[in-house]
């Protein structure tokens, strides 16, 4: 089995789990400075744990995660991480609770045809304009954060950060930038977000 270190986090991978890429190294290092010990952590779409592993690895956090592939949720339990296996946040008791909620969605552009077989489509496909999964997020996040709480959300410029950012600020988050990467056909960013105060 294939194992990555990193942090003083090991995180086995398993087959039909997303295996962490660039995007998860960008979310896991922005959470680990947005989280200070003695948080509660909720990270949506966990997939193998990793960026679960790599905070609960270095601070001292609660930390619960949600993952609608049960090989993923499965795996990620096998990494040390507290897993529901459902869709989005059901089966998430704690309301207003959270203080960092993060999420690295399937953020790519895909049409029918580029659908990939099996559970695996979950960690990819964002519809057709890559942000299907980020709207009903951001229509929910809200009810499950604490009031000064923070999200962090990746997302890709295949997926539109302009956009991204107007639908974060429609759901009354005013959102920055903290981390970005340049890959070879995108650029990464994760995008934080706090409740605008009315
Ligand atoms: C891009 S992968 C990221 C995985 C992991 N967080 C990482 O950064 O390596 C997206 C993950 O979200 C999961 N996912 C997609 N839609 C979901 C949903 N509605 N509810 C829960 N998990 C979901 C996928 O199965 C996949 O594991």
């Amino acid at each position: 089995m294939v194992a990555i270190n990193y942090k003083n986090a090991t995180v086995n991978l398993a087959e039909d789990v997303y295996e962490p890429a660039e995007d998860s190294f960008l979310l896991a290092n922005a959470a680990l400075s947005t989280a200070t010990n003695g948080m509660k952590v909720l990270e949506i779409g966990t997939g193998s744990g990793f960026v679960s592993a790599v905070i609960q690895a270095n601070k001292n956090i609660e930390l619960i995660a949600t993952e609608i592939n049960p090989f993923a949720a499965k795996c990620a339990r096998s990494n040390g991480v507290k897993v529901i296996k459902t869709d989005m946040f059901a089966g998430i008791k704690e309301k207003n609770e959270f203080d960092l909620i993060i999420f690295n969605p399937p953020y790519l552009p895909t049409s029918e045809d580029e659908k990939v077989p099996g559970w695996l489509n979950y960690a990819f496909d964002g519809g057709i304009t890559g942000r299907d999964p980020i709207r009903p997020f951001l229509l929910n996040v809200r009810n499950y954060l604490k009031t000064e709480g923070t999200i962090l959300l990746l997302v890709s410029s295949l997926t539109s950060i302009d956009d991204v950012k107007n639908e974060m600020s429609e759901f009354y988050f005013d959102s920055h930038i903290i981390a970005r990467d340049k890959c070879s056909f995108e650029e990464l960013v994760v995008i934080k977000g706090n409740l605008r105060k009315v």
